[in-house]
């Protein structure tokens, strides 16, 4: 008798456990920048330099895949999907280089990168631009490339790269700007960082040199405004001066229009986002692989003016970013004002251990500040 007692109280004390267990919320997996991230097969996630698509329920993360010696692209842009931003699905490659054409523009070889992926609600197209440059030529095409797909998963078609812009002059400057062009001669400016050559380069001395070519484009983001203008925002002019350029009705294309951002102010790994109306861009200087201090801009229109704030990082190395370089801020699906800082420890001798950092935005009087965590879990945001 005293047997069975036992045996039916331990029956009893493994239902109520189990049905505690099956009705407690799943317990969130905490986010830990630096660490390895592994996806669902274990492996660390290869997407670097990335950026996040929130669509219909699931968030598809791309990001550049890199390989153990090479910065170069090997293998293409990588997609993970996850449906809680912590367990994620490799996709696979899907936008892959070109492998058996070596003078193709996405040749095996090429560089490859921060590729970001926006949505066309009129199209339905999935679009992917990217900076590329070409095999074999280090970094001097400074090219936007850009593809389309069907599915977020991809496959994406490879449509073109070139220069942006070619022909045409800032939207925003006066007669008197476009006029005082022809008196630039950059003969008269060949050392950099002078009083007099900071003003040509203000004045557009850069602009003049690629007007006909097209303006050169690395680091890159894409925007999409509430109004459904998307927008490619780069490095341009030598990695000088951001530009923030329009693209046309179907984002494969640019219209034409286009603003300059802090001329010389040499920013690269522009990441933006809109929050009650203000445009906030978190961007880095310009010491390659290297991190350095983030620097913050904000605007009432995404076409400025834009004006600087002091770096919104704070805690251990926050002089640099907290050893990252930022790639992209993500929206939280149906959380008000839920704002991701992305950003990557680049490891240039090990490209493909570079790792991750993910840290919450936090408003103090409404300036975003990044505060540095250890360990975070997404409900942070609920608090
Ligand atoms: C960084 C840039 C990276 C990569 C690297 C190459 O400044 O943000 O995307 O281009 O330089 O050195």
């Amino acid at each position: 008798m005293k047997k069975h007692c036992i045996y039916l109280c331990s029956l009893l004390a493994g239902a109520l456990w189990l049905t505690a267990a099956c009705s407690a919320p799943a317990e969130l997996k905490p986010i830990c920048s630096g660490e390895i991230w592994p996806d669902a097969d274990g492996t660390h996630i290869n997407a670097h330099g990335g950026g996040v698509l929130y669509h219909e329920g699931t968030y598809y993360w791309y990001g550049e895949h890199k390989s153990d010696s090479t910065s170069k692209a090997l293998v293409g842009v990588m997609c993970y999907s996850s449906k809680n931003l912590t367990d994620w699905q490799n996709e696979g490659a899907v936008l892959p280089v070109v492998e058996n054409d070596t003078t193709h523009d996405i040749a095996k070889g090429c560089v490859l990168e921060r590729p970001k992926v926006i949505y066309n609600k009129q199209t339905r197209k999935f679009v992917m631009w990217f900076h590329l440059e070409l095999r074999g030529k280090g970094y001097s095409a400074a090219r936007a490339g850009v593809a389309v797909a069907d599915q977020p998963t991809g496959p994406f078609r490879f449509l073109r790269s070139s220069r942006v812009n070619a022909g045409q002059l800032p939207a925003d400057w006066s007669a008197e700007q476009r006029a005082a062009l022809d008196t630039l001669n950059a003969d008269h400016y060949k050392k950099w960082w002078t009083p007099e050559w900071h003003d040509a380069i203000d004045k557009g001395l850069l602009v003049k040199r690629d007007l006909e070519g097209g303006q050169m484009a690395r680091d890159m983001q894409l925007f999409v405004d509430d109004n459904g203008k998307a927008y490619h925002i780069y490095s341009s002019e030598e990695n000088l001066t951001l530009q923030i350029a329009e693209l046309n009705d179907d984002y494969t294309a640019h219209t034409g229009r286009y603003v300059r951002v802090a001329p010389a102010g040499h920013n690269e790994a522009p990441a933006l986002f809109k929050k009650d109306g203000v445009y906030w861009m978190i961007t880095s200087g310009c010491t390659g692989w290297a991190p350095n201090e983030a620097r913050m801009f904000s605007a009432p229109s995404i076409e400025g003016p834009w004006t600087q704030h002091p770096n919104p990082c704070r805690g251990p190395k926050q002089e640099i970013t907290f050893g990252g370089q930022s790639t992209y801020v993500l929206p939280v699906a149906g959380k008000e004002n839920a704002f991701i800082f992305m950003a990557d420890i680049w490891r240039p001798e090990h490209p493909i251990d570079a790792r991750y950092i993910w840290l919450p935005i936090e408003f103090e009087e409404g300036v975003p500040v990044i505060n540095w965590r250890d360990s975070w879990t997404l409900d942070w945001f609920d608090k």
